[in-house]
């Protein structure tokens, strides 16, 4: 049996209040098929906010996402988990519900062996901690534009146009990989501190970055091949952005937040099960054909393909560039409280470093 604590601090959330703190370590969690990880790392991501603030649907296959960003080690692995202790992991929240909150220094993740070798994904950079980076979200920007070349039928964005709203972690990262696809790319962002941040990385160029406003809309009307709607929520009238910036026969794919009931335009095209059931509908509006599509989630191998794509291009995938703060876990209940009242607000990922282990 490793050595593991008598007790160790984690995260509650409970009708919309973030608690830290101290409870016994369940010894009798520890069975066949349990893997324990302890993360080095966890991320904070959109959809935590929303869960604070029940503005979320949770989808029942795969639990609250409350903490599903970490890259942390394993440090008990059940005998029938295919896992070893001291493997360096990554979770993939899509595939199980059984699984306790990342926000924590141990995290239980239960299931069978197949689905554990779907929701535990081995980290194949060792030096990963020196040059820290979340790979959930990149593995869902793999997916979402596989999901789009497939259902475009083409095999890369050589030469596409693509537009994107929200510069936002997910929309520096469809950027990123739009770009090493061979498409031109152009992100709008509401707000001057992500057009900031993104300038100031180096994530993106002087005319890659742009305000989203409809003077903006209306000088790149018809433009582009594909507008992907990347911010937090698709409002009706984010997407009539993205349609008027679509080109006749472009893509209006569905990234950012939908929920059940969503349509656009108004009654027609069911957006939240486009993306959620990753579908693609052609519509007529603003006199021209537009295809509405979307994706949801993401598979290990989105995971493999996100970190070859990393060592492979480097350059391309400045993924490390995209944090912008670290906290403790102390820190966290605070913050995350404030980001969901809308008090506080960082560009790119925030991240919590665990304390060093004793
Ligand atoms: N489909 C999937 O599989 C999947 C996976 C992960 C995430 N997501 C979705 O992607 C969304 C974005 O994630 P993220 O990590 O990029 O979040 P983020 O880093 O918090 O960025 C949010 C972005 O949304 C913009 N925004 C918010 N409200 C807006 C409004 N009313 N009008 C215009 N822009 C607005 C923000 O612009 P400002 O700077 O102006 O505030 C910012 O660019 C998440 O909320 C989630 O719904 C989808």
């Amino acid at each position: 049996m490793p050595s593991l604590p008598a007790a160790y601090v984690t995260t509650t959330l409970l009708d919309g209040v973030v608690n830290v703190g101290a409870r016994p370590f369940p010894q009798d969690a520890l069975g066949d098929d349990t893997v324990v990880i302890r993360p080095d790392y966890m991320g904070i991501c959109r959809a935590d906010a929303k869960e604070i603030l029940g503005s979320r649907d949770v989808m029942e296959d795969r639990g609250p996402l409350f903490g599903h960003e970490l890259v942390g080690t394993v440090a008990f692995a059940g005998s029938r988990t295919g896992f070893a202790e001291g493997d360096l992991v990554t979770l993939n929240p899509n595939i199980t519900p059984s699984r306790t909150t990342g926000f924590a220094e141990y995290v239980f993740v239960h299931d069978t062996r197949e689905r554990l070798d779907q929701a535990v994904v081995r980290v194949p950079e060792p030096h990963i901690r020196d040059g820290i980076w979340m790979p959930e979200p990149f593995a869902c920007i793999v997916h979402a534009l596989g999901k789009l070349l497939e259902h475009t039928r083409l095999p890369s964005l050589q030469g596409k146009s693509v537009g994107i709203l929200g510069a936002g972690c997910a929309g520096l990262m469809f950027a990123m990989y739009a770009r090493h696809l061979g498409a031109s790319v152009s992100v709008f962002n509401r707000g001057e501190a992500r057009r900031a941040f993104a300038r100031d990385q180096g994530i993106l160029a002087e005319g890659e970055i742009f305000a989203l406003s409809d003077a903006e809309a209306e000088a790149h009307r018809d433009r582009y091949d594909v507008v992907i709607v990347a911010t937090t929520v698709a409002t009706a009238q984010l997407l009539e952005t993205a349609a008027v910036m679509a080109a006749d026969g472009g893509v209006l794919f569905v990234y950012g937040g939908t929920r059940k009931g969503d349509s656009f335009p108004a009654g027609r095209a069911d957006v939240d099960t486009l993306r959620r059931q990753e579908r693609i509908e052609s519509v007529r509006h603003l006199g021209k054909r537009l295809r509405i599509a979307g994706a949801y989630g993401c598979f290990r191998e989105d995971y493999e393909e996100g970190f070859r794509l990393h060592a492979d291009h480097p350059r391309a995938f400045p993924l490390e560039k995209l944090t912008s703060r670290r906290i403790g876990l102390d820190d966290f209940p605070p913050l995350i409280m404030d980001i969901a009242a809308g008090k506080e607000d960082f560009p790119g990922k925030v991240l919590i470093k665990a304390a060093a282990q004793g």
